[in-house]
Parts: structure tokens; C-alpha cells; sequence
């Protein structure tokens, strides 16, 4: 499959399913998974605090797990798109000495085994992607867990499938206005997660270094770099928001876009369109892989292969 069809199948891959899960057994929900895995969490944990849950979650990134995480009202989630990722493997050994619940996510590989061996839940996901580009598979299972509402996925699906013309054409807009410089995407916290897929697609498809900051911590550091105005002519500048963002995180966003442009410079001022949050944020996040796709192109990459983490994969698989 090509990653054109690929990025197409996106909103398709948001599919609602009813899982029969008592989450009210859990204290704590820890999301593990690395790189196009790991966001996964990301989402879902910025979609619950949007809905004012209080279960306390993370994401971890890496081997073992926290300290905290001990016997069964702890909830271990372990994606790993091919099942084979070494750090999510690591989390999935730790989660089950530590006797707490599990349950994994992968298109097969050695957690999908390793699950079956040990009665632990396994939801799969269909196979042939590049892990990055089955986000809405991997996405949907996580809100399968959590309990989401049929009709929630199913507006956040039409919402992309409805402007699909538009997000493409956005997307190719914004990959115009990127070339040649580096990335920099400046959040809220309702956009954070957005920021980092934007960030982490323009590194993986388009080959290319990106960063990203969030309001209101970038108030206090980050942009007094904008001094250096040798550096910030190499960079193109990204400012993300939504609609539900705290008011005076509003007020940060246009004093920031304000300060961009009384140093000569037009940032990329983006929001999500959808009648939910999650609607927003996925429609947000579709905008930006197709901007990386199409980043991708104008500097002569292909999207799809990732060498340099296959190579690290593949010397660390020695020993
Ligand atoms: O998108 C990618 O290819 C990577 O970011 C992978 O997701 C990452 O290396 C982890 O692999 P996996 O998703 O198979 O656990």
C-alpha cells in the first residue's frame, strides 16, 4: 500500500467497538508505546482530561515502569503497532511481575504471543501499515478500552471524511510554507499533542528536524530565543489553538502570534475544525500528516521508510 492510501484509509481506520471492560477497577491507567505507538496514549490521555476524568494516567516512554505501578487496580495499556519494540516489550515483562492488569495492542509480533501465552487481553490491529500511518486503528482500541461513545468516534470520522478535500489542500499549503525552514510548532495544552504528531511526522516522513513548545511554559523561556534573529530566519513558525483552551492561554496565543509578527514574521495560525475535541484534535493531526507527506515530496523523500530507527533497531536486536 502506498502512504497516500495509507494517510486515506485514516478516518475508515476510526472504527467504534463496544469492549465489555469494568474501568472502574483501576486507579491509575499507564499508556506505554514508543514513536507513532506512543502517541497513541498521548491522545487518549489528553481526550480524558478534556472529559474531566479522574483517574490519574500517563504516558511512559522506555523500559520498566513507575515506581507506583503495583498489583491489579494499576492498568498497564502496551501498544506496539508491530509487537516487537524492545521498551514496550520491557513494559509488558515489569507489568506482569509487578501483578498488575494488562492489556496489549499490535498487528501481531511477540506481544500478541506473549499475551495469548498469559490469558493477558490482546486487541489487534490489522497488519501492512507503517506503525505511524495505522493511528486510527491503534487510536479506536484505546477508546474502545476507555468506553468512548459510538457517536463521539463516529462525529470525529465524518468530520475528517466530510472535509477530506480541504485538510489534503491545508496540508499541501503548509508543507509549501515549511520548505526550507525548521519546524516550529508552538501549542497550548489542548493542542500539545497535535504539536508532537506534527513534529514527530515531519521528522519520520519528511526526513527533517522539527521542535515544538507549549503555552504558558514557552512564556518563560522559549520565546526569548526569538531574539536570536540569525537562528529564527532558518525557522518557520507553526502556532496551534483550540476553541476550549483556557482564557488566558488565549491571551498568550495572540500576544505570541503578536510578538512573530512584530519581528517581521507570518506564522502558520492553526486550529482543528470539529464540533468535539477529539473531533478537532484528529482533524488538527490529519491536517499535519498530510503536510509532512507532502514535505516529504518537496525535498525528495519517500515517506514511508524509516532507516536510521530500523538500524537501530536491528543493532540492538545483537545484544
Ligand atoms: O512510526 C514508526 O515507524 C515508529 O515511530 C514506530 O512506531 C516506533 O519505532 C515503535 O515501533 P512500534 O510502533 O512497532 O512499537
Amino acid at each position: 500500500m502506498s502512504p497516500e492510501e495509507m494517510l486515506k484509509s485514516f478516518p475508515k481506520q476510526l472504527e467504534w467497538e463496544k469492549l465489555d471492560i469494568d474501568r472502574s477497577l483501576y486507579h491509575t491507567i499507564t499508556f506505554c508505546g514508543m514513536g507513532g505507538s506512543g502517541i497513541v496514549g498521548d491522545i487518549a490521555r489528553s481526550w480524558l482530561e478534556h472529559k474531566g476524568c479522574k483517574v490519574i494516567t500517563s504516558s511512559h516512554r522506555g523500559y520498566g515502569l513507575p515506581n507506583y505501578i503495583s498489583g491489579e487496580e494499576h492498568l498497564v495499556v502496551c501498544i506496539s503497532y508491530s509487537g516487537n519494540t524492545e521498551e514496550t516489550l520491557s513494559n509488558f515483562a515489569e507489568a506482569q511481575k509487578r501483578g498488575a492488569s494488562i492489556i496489549s495492542i499490535s498487528s501481531g509480533g511477540k506481544l500478541e504471543e506473549l499475551s495469548e501465552k498469559s490469558g493477558v487481553l490482546h486487541l489487534k490491529v490489522p497488519k501492512g501499515f507503517a506503525p505511524r500511518y495505522a493511528l486510527g486503528y491503534m487510536l479506536s482500541k484505546v477508546l474502545a478500552v476507555l468506553g468512548i461513545e459510538k457517536e463521539e468516534l463516529e462525529d470525529a470520522r465524518e468530520n475528517i471524511e466530510k472535509n477530506y478535500e480541504e485538510i489534503k489542500k491545508k496540508g499541501e499549503e503548509i508543507a509549501e510554507k515549511l520548505y526550507g525552514y525548521i519546524p516550529i510548532i508552538y501549542a497550548t495544552p489542548l493542542t500539545e499533542v497535535a504539536a508532537f504528531r506534527w513534529k514527530t511526522q515531519i521528522n519520520e516522513n519528511s526526513k527533517t528536524q522539527a521542535y515544538f513548545a507549549t503555552l504558558p511554559e514557552m512564556h518563560h523561556n522559549e520565546v526569548v530565543g526569538l531574539d536570536n534573529a540569525e537562528i529564527r530566519s532558518k525557522c518557520a513558525f507553526v502556532v496551534m489553538f483550540d476553541p476550549k483552551d483556557h482564557d488566558r492561554v488565549r491571551r498568550r496565543v495572540d500576544l505570541t502570534i503578536r510578538l512573530l509578527k512584530d519581528l517581521g514574521i507570518v506564522p502558520i495560525a492553526i486550529g482543528g475544525d470539529g464540533n468535539s475535541y477529539l473531533a478537532r484534535l484528529l482533524h488538527l493531526i490529519h491536517v499535519g500528516d498530510w503536510a509532512s507527506y507532502y514535505l516529504a515530496g518537496k525535498y525528495g523523500f519517500e515517506p514511508l521508510p524509516v532507516k536510521v530507527i530500523d538500524w537501530i533497531k536491528s543493532e540492538l536486536s545483537k545484544g
